[in-house]
């Protein structure tokens, strides 16, 4: 392109060197704003019209240009060109060639540096909320699973060796606790998103009476920012955005590895669906957990989109610099990676079956009674500690004989404790143990099915509202 259709060419004598020009254009990832753009336009240009500074005609003619594009775009039928830089120049120049000279108006009172901070901030407010429905969906699945699976016994694990029985249900709502802290935590970072910058103009504001309120009004914002040097420099909101989403997937990355293990031939926990699985070319015998496998593997990227985005801001002196310009590739990277993964998810969750029996099997390996077993003694009046070395040296007999705490007769039992009792065997079941822990926050059944209830119904609260 020659200079002098640059939107600077008055100041500049030279045309720009043509890698440069490549160099420095986001087109061809910042084309993805063109909606949001367009969105900002129309409510700028709306706002120049009612305060005066825009016709009724002229603003008429650019909101019905901009109305065009956007058909256009969605069409795919609109040329995106590196010489015009970006979204936002590419809009504007077509924009002026559709409508003529009333397009000329609309950058009235702005300047791209707060043009691109409101795009960002409404793609990612949009983004946000789609992200929250795939985890409330996510959500709902681990809830009908908790329910489903309320009294299935499995072993409960601390350094990955059995600890205590616990129910599948109760994991599951471990999971979903989880998942409510993150929609909570992006609830939270979408109000520190909706605050707009139109009216920062290029830094230090603009000398037109602008109706701020009245655009943040247009366009949902909560408030318009408060001071305009930091509106068009900081992207904190991006920043927490993708921390937000690097615990998502921090807790995706970690419950992928449950799976995994779980659906190893070693535990043969759980079923995954044959829809969500690979084969393997050569042994033909394999169904490898390829979904949470990938998601595991995808976490990386989104840290890595936390780590650019914090380098990138943590030298830049006020106010906005070109630097920001590599907010976008990062941002988009982590908005698409959480929402696949959590749509993978959210579809898979509802499709898992468990094996009951290869779990009961396996909370019967580890002693995981142990625990019970002192407990009761505790109840007949020993203290704990005591209590615990009895119950160690019931476990060691059981080690050498290979037999679990229940397989133990009661003779034997005594030998430790004359306190034992034949209600013994009453604790020493799986299905006592886990009844047993019965308060709140606990993994009986009746608990996970209250938890289930409870966590359900926050849902739909939070539905009406
Ligand atoms: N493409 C730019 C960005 O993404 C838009 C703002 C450009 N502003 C400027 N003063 N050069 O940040």
């Amino acid at each position: 392109m020659n200079t002098e259709h640059k939107p600077w060419a008055g100041r500049f004598t030279e045309e720009t060197d043509a890698f440069v020009e490549t160099f420095t254009a986001s087109i061809e990832f910042d084309k993805r704003l063109a909606p949001h753009d367009i969105q900002g336009s129309i409510a700028h240009a709306t706002m120049l019209g009612r305060i005066g500074l825009l016709s009724e005609k002229e603003c008429k003619a650019i909101i019905q240009g901009l109305e065009g594009i956007l058909v256009d775009i969605e069409r795919g039928d609109f040329h995106w060109s590196v010489e015009l830089e970006d979204v936002h120049m590419n809009i504007e120049a077509r924009l002026i060639d559709r409508i003529g000279d009333a397009g000329k108006k609309l950058h009235t009172g702005r300047s791209r540096n707060d043009q691109v901070a409101t795009d960002i901030r409404l793609f990612l407010r949009t983004e946000i909320d789609l992200i929250i429905e795939q985890l409330i969906r996510l959500k709902i699945a681990l809830i009908d699973l908790a329910e489903r699976e309320a009294d299935a016994i499995m072993p409960g694990f601390t350094h990955l060796q059995v600890a205590q029985p616990i129910t599948f249900g109760h994991h599951m709502m471990a999971w979903h606790e989880m998942l409510n802290r993150d929609c909570e935590r992006l609830a939270d970072c979408r109000k520190r998103v909706n605050i707009m910058p139109l009216g920062a103009a290029a830094l230090a504001g603009t000398s037109y009476p602008l109706d701020r309120d009245l655009t943040a009004e247009l366009l949902g914002f909560s408030l318009p920012s408060a001071n305009s040097l930091d509106a068009v420099s900081d992207r904190d909101f991006a920043i927490e955005f993708a921390a937000c989403a690097s615990l998502i997937m921090m807790h995706l990355s970690r419950f992928s590895e449950e799976l995994i293990l779980w659906t190893s031939a070693q535990f043969g926990f759980i079923d995954l669906p044959d829809a969500f699985c690979t084969g393997s070319s050569i042994m033909p015998q394999k169904k490898n957990p390829d979904v949470p496998e990938l998601v595991r593997g995808k976490t990386g990227r989104v840290f890595g989109s936390l780590f650019a985005l914090l380098t990138l801001m943590k030298s830049q002196p006020l106010a906005y610099n070109k630097d920001n310009q590599e907010d976008k590739e990062p941002l988009f990277d982590t908005v698409d990676t959480l929402q696949n993964c959590l749509h993978a998810f959210a579809d898979m969750m509802p499709h898992v079956r468990i094996n009951r029996e290869a779990m009961l099997a396996s909370a019967k390996k580890g002693f995981a009674t142990a625990t019970d077993l002192a407990d009761y003694l505790v109840r007949k009046g020993l203290a704990f500690r005591d209590a615990h070395e009895i119950v160690g040296k019931a476990v060691r007999l059981g080690l050498e004989t290979r037999r679990d705490l229940s397989e133990i007769s009661l003779p034997e039992l005594q030998k430790f404790s004359p306190e034992i009792e034949s209600d013994v065997f009453d604790v020493l079941t799986l299905e006592g143990s886990v009844a047993a822990r019965d308060l709140f926050g606990g993994t009986a059944p009746k608990r996970v099915r209250e938890a289930a209830r409870l966590a359900r119904r926050k849902l739909e609260g939070a539905k009406k509202s």
